[in-house]
């Protein structure tokens, strides 16, 4: 990989999440889609869990600040990094509604280059929902740079190569939404054509066994010659398999890693069901319990629903 492309990869990311609806769009996710509902839970049960020694973060890839505001709420000093203007604009936004903008630092940077911090300036580094994955092909060298400017723990979520099914049913999203009268333009085409989608549908062996040969739904050079016309492609992402996300950390350092895989359960659930569970305050809360359980039992993570959660002591 020439350092040209290496560097495109941050560009075409950049480019992406700087599109003026993307903070607005992240902000309505767990309003419109169950699976990041179950998602978010279940991160932020693993970071509660593991708070102990914990008084400085780093969050990389922050978004709009959907973990590292309650950290700060909870008298942490967090560092809020992320590639998007747009994103650290909403999270200030919400910070200073939240009343916490002073326990946070604020830096607009991409986790491509983190020699701005010192070895072990954080307590923790943290990474939530694949800012990880798009950083490919510099994934491994971002987890040891992670690694290095913490000094007891890391977390993270990327994208988990097993649990990329939608080869297989690409309508698979349309039980996620939580409600059928929603008005989110893409849960509305989903609900009215994705259906339609599976009607003859047959899938593409030869790009399923591409994808998990190589965890990269779309080849690099498509994607940079994309961005190369002016448009702004999804970024170039790299999918995790288990054991290899395991070794990588391992060969970083990282000791007592736990995985798990979120969402891994809501799969064998039907859509009318889970709906059904939503508009139960207490059965929800109950069943988000299970499901942290549940989805962190090491025999299903890789049926998780598109991330991998890992969690390890430096
Ligand atoms: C799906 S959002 C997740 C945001 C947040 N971690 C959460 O869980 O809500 C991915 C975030 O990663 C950021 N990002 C993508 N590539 C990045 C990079 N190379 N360096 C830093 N941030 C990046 C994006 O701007 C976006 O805010």
């Amino acid at each position: 990989m020439s350092g040209c492309l290496m560097n495109k990869s941050t560009d075409i990311s950049r480019r992406f999440w700087n599109l003026p609806q993307k903070a607005g769009e992240e902000t309505k996710r767990e309003q419109t889609f169950i699976d990041d509902i179950i998602a978010k839970a279940h991160i932020e049960r693993l970071l509660l869990e593991n708070l102990d020694g914990i008084r400085t973060v780093f969050d990389g890839g922050a978004g709009y600040g959907r973990f590292s505001i309650p950290l700060a709420k909870r008298g942490l000093n967090v560092t809020h990094f992320d590639i998007s203007e747009g994103m650290i604009t909403k999270a200030k936004e919400i910070a200073e509604q939240e009343g916490v903008i002073d326990n946070i630092t604020f830096v607009h940077g991409a986790l491509e280059d983190l020699t701005a911090f010192n070895d072990k300036q954080f307590d923790m580094a943290m990474s939530f929902d694949a800012p990880i994955s798009y950083t490919y092909p510099n994934h491994e060298t971002v987890i040891n740079n992670l690694i290095r400017i913490a000094s007891k723990r890391l977390c993270i979520s990327v994208y988990s190569r097993l649990a990329w099914t939608y080869l297989f049913d690409p309508a698979q999203k349309s039980k996620y939404i939580l409600d059928k009268n929603t008005s989110d333009p893409f849960a509305r085409w989903t609900l009215d054509h994705g259906l339609e989608q599976l009607e003859g549908f047959k899938p593409d062996m030869k790009a399923v066994h591409e994808f998990f040969e190589t965890g990269l739904m779309e080849k690099m050079d498509d994607t940079v010659s994309e961005y190369d016309k002016g448009k702004s492609p999804w970024p170039v992402s790299y999918s995790f398999m288990p054991d290899e996300l395991t070794k990588i950390l391992q060969r970083f350092g990282a000791k007592d890693i736990k995985l798990s895989g979120p969402g891994a359960l809501s799969r064998t659930v039907p859509g009318e069901v889970l709906r059904n569970i939503m508009q139960d305050e207490k059965l929800k809360m109950a069943f988000l319990d299970f499901c942290f359980w549940y989805d962190s039992q090491p025999w299903c993570l890789g049926m998780s629903k598109d991330n991998l959660a890992a969690i390890a002591d430096i």
